[in-house]
């Protein structure tokens, strides 16, 4: 099987660690070791008597224990520690799909969440995202018209990225409702789970709604940990996962030794880590809104209702031209909305990160020394 170039992190990985300023990144804010022990009440010692073998392979019941903790129809069986988040979309949708099968996708998307199912089904099918004057919205009907005999998932993402968008419950149960209706697969992407902003309320996890929801979630964007590689599935259906857990034997096995240590710290410290992070987007938000403001004449800017990035639209001139001269020029980066399906005037900005009000003074100086 061939796979399409990955660009989103092929792009971060040409800038992400030279450019001065990363105003696009959608992980929030990180901690030490050190730090992360500290939260968790843990010493360090115990982390240099962890041993180094193979771990199991469905991951530690402890740390299964405690994942499933957070969903209340979920058992500690329900659930696969993975070697990285990235590998529990690459290992479900292989076991998911096959040439005969068509997938519809909610875009704009992460880049894996549009070209893998693309790579491995007969045919992928974009779902886009409505954009109004000043918010995101779901178009279920044209779900609807989208679904076909031949379809098998839907895959989705929320809180979204790059968007902010997050259903209403009663468009989420509708979402659910239409997958029942023709026995489809559901794919929820729930890495952003968590950063819903004040006035917005948490969906219920797909997992506890739907007996073929398939469940992404992990501890890289939420908790600000994407350095630890910390993710997990969720499914109910145990055929299912055998066959999941099959390709993950090809992939990476079993969870890695220090992962596991240290993702169980950081679920005891989970409340805290996310409620640092929400700090810091709420702070950011409201930067940004006075930016945005500012800068009216250059950018359509929706107010995102969860996670811990935004989509915004450009007045003028193509998103992925202007982006890669912001950072040649500024050292800069934002994110280009072609690598997530989506027509080329839109940037992602990141709003999780404490750096985010310098990098926004340094471009609002760009802006004007440009204007
Ligand atoms: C929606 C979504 N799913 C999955 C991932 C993969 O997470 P990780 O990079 O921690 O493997 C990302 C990363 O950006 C993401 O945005």
């Amino acid at each position: 099987m061939k796979l399409q170039s990955f660009e989103t992190e092929r792009f971060f990985a040409r800038y992400e660690f030279s450019a001065t300023h990363l105003l696009s990144v959608s992980d929030c804010e990180t901690v030490t070791i050190e730090t992360l022990l500290e939260l968790a009440n843990m010493n360090l010692s115990n982390l240099g008597g962890l041993s180094l073998g193979y771990t199991e392979s469905q991951g530690n019941p402890a740390l299964r224990a405690a994942i499933a903790k957070n969903y209340p129809s979920v058992t500690p069986e329900d659930v696969l520690v993975l070697g990285s988040p990235i590998e529990g979309l690459f290992i479900s949708l292989q076991a998911l799909l096959d040439k005969q099968d068509e997938v519809i996708i909610l875009t704009p998307a992460y880049d894996a969440l549009f070209n893998l199912p693309e790579d491995l089904a007969g045919k992928a099918i974009p779902w886009e995202l409505k954009a109004t004057e000043n918010s995101w919205q779901l178009d279920l009907d044209r779900l609807e018209s989208l679904i076909t005999s031949q379809t098998k998932v839907i895959v989705v993402n929320f809180p979204h990225n790059p968007t902010g968008f997050l259903p209403t419950p009663a468009e989420f149960h509708k979402l659910i409702e239409l997958a029942q209706k023709n026995d489809l697969w559901l794919l929820c992407d729930e890495m952003y789970k968590g950063l819903e902003h004040s006035e917005t309320k948490p969906l219920t996890s797909a997992t506890d709604l739907y007996d073929k929801a398939i469940i992404l979630s992990g501890l890289s964007k939420t908790h600000g940990l994407p350095g630890l590689r910390a993710g997990w599935l969720i499914l109910k259906d145990k055929e299912m996962f055998q066959a999941i857990l099959n390709w993950k034997l090809y992939t990476s096995i079993c969870p890695p030794a220090p992962t596991e240590f240290l993702a169980l710290a950081a679920l005891k410290a989970a409340d805290k880590l996310r409620q640092k992070n929400l700090e810091i987007i709420t702070k950011n938000l409201e930067l940004a809104q006075v930016f945005f403001k500012r800068w009216d004449e250059l950018f359509i800017y929706r107010k995102p209702r969860a996670g811990s990035t935004a989509l915004v639209e450009l007045r003028r001139g193509r998103a992925t031209e202007y982006c890669h001269s912001l950072a040649l020029e500024a050292s800069i980066v934002l994110l280009p909305s072609p690598f997530m399906r989506f027509p080329d005037r839109f940037v992602r900005f990141g709003l999780g990160r404490e750096s985010f009000q310098a990098a926004l003074t340094a471009y609002d100086k760009h802006l004007s020394s440009a204007g």
